[in-house]
């Protein structure tokens, strides 16, 4: 596609993430910001015109453009349901920043209306069209590590309660919004980075086994905070047993370890899209003597040219341009409405905590992008 036909994407929220989108988006030459809005009038103000973007005064006067094809929802997570189904009812193809929604109902009726209009719907994190996760994937379907059998997954974001987060701002002024991340919690902001990738290797879960609590008791202004340690153990149809562990107290530590039963795979990073992967060999299969680490190559290099500042190397803006995509070749998305639908409920399931059982939901399974798997 060449800019003279690029995809207009119009943003929906323009707090502190949306900054991240708009830097990344020189990404995809493909695609044009044709329009923001925010509820927050003055907020809308600010980054349009900090931005240099149009703007538009409500919801309903941005989806009335016919030029608009994709809606990128950057609300807050309450908002999510509301904003991607008044989209799609209006036509538009929606990439929506995590969770899906706030509860498995209404998730349920996103991905029952994007099915119905046949529109493309798809949730962040996008990490998993990154190269590190499609190394990681591409070696497991080629049988490199033999049958998957464990996985060990950490998404913990350091002691954020005790970091000065009141005084962060984005690029354009956004405030980071505490509040709206600490009631969210963990689970819902950040576990995806490891289970979207982690479905789309091994397909469904069928059993959650969790803990959940508030180790931290106190943080200031406030009120409801979601749990901020949570482990669970996932069991998925496949055979495969995943320990995946949140946290907002423990250091930094987004590690994947994927072991088979001829070798293992990690990568210290599931954020940085070019975060390097290593391999461990059997090498005295009796004793589960592993080889040390030896870099396994990432499938090309990760190189693309507009990064967000500080510890972000994400190209966020990748999941919108697979929506664009999906859309344009008529084809599903690589990041499918029923999979994201599917995270959001093993992702309630693990902060209830205890055990939850998944019927069958029949999940298709998915590949790596084909140019992962070009030899
Ligand atoms: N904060 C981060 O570092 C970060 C990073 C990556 C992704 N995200 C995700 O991005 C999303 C937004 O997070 P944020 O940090 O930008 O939050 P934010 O609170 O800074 O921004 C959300 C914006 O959405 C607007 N909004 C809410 N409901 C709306 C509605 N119905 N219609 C129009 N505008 C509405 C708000 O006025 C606000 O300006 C969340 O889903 C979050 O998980 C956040």
């Amino acid at each position: 596609m060449s800019t003279q036909t690029a995809t207009q994407v119009a943003l929906i929220g323009c707090g502190f993430a949306a900054d991240y989108y708009v830097t990344t988006m020189a990404n995809h030459p493909e695609l044009s910001i044709g329009g923001v809005c925010d509820r927050d009038g003055e907020r809308a103000k600010v980054f349009s015109s900090h931005h240099g973007l149009p703007l538009y005064r409500c919801v309903e006067e941005l989806l009335a453009q016919d030029d608009i094809k994709v809606v990128v929802n950057l609300t807050s997570p309450e908002s999510h349901f509301d904003v991607s189904r008044t989209a799609m009812l209006a036509g538009k193809h929606v990439y929506s920043e995590k969770p899906l929604a706030m509860t498995a109902a209404e998730g349920a009726e996103l991905v029952r209306l994007s099915e119905e209009r046949e529109l493309v719907l798809s949730v962040a994190p996008c990490n998993l069209l990154g190269e590190t996760a499609q190394t990681v994937w591409r070696a497991v379907r080629r049988g490199d590590i033999g049958r998957p059998q464990l996985v060990y997954a950490s998404m913990d974001d350091g002691a954020i309660h005790r970091m000065r987060f009141r005084t962060w701002r984005s690029p354009s002024g956004a405030p980071w919004p505490y509040r709206s991340e600490f009631s969210t919690g963990c689970v819902l902001e950040h576990s995806g980075y490891h289970l979207n990738l982690l479905i789309a290797m091994f397909g469904q879960v069928t059993r959650v086994s969790s803990f959940a609590t508030n180790v931290v008791r106190n943080v200031p202004q406030v009120d409801s905070a979601a749990p901020d340690f949570v482990s669970g153990c996932l069991h998925f149809d496949s055979g495969v047993v995943a320990r995946l562990t949140c946290s907002i107290v423990a250091p930094a530590d987004h590690s994947l370890l994927v072991v088979g039963d001829e070798g293992a795979l990690t990568t210290r990073d599931a954020w940085d899209f070019g975060s390097p992967v290593h391999l461990r060999r059997d090498v005295l299969p009796e004793r589960r003597r592993l080889s040390e680490p030896v870099p396994y190559p990432l499938v090309r290099e990760c190189d693309f040219a507009h990064r967000y500042r500080g510890s972000h190397v994400m190209d966020f803006s990748r999941g919108v341009a697979e929506v664009a995509h999906a859309a344009a070749e008529g084809r599903p998305s690589r990041l499918p409405a029923r999979h994201a639908l599917h995270a959001l409920e093993v992702m309630l399931a693990m902060m209830d905590g205890g055990e939850r059982q998944f019927a069958g939901i029949g999940l298709d399974a998915i590949e790596p992008m084909p140019w992962a798997m070009e030899e």
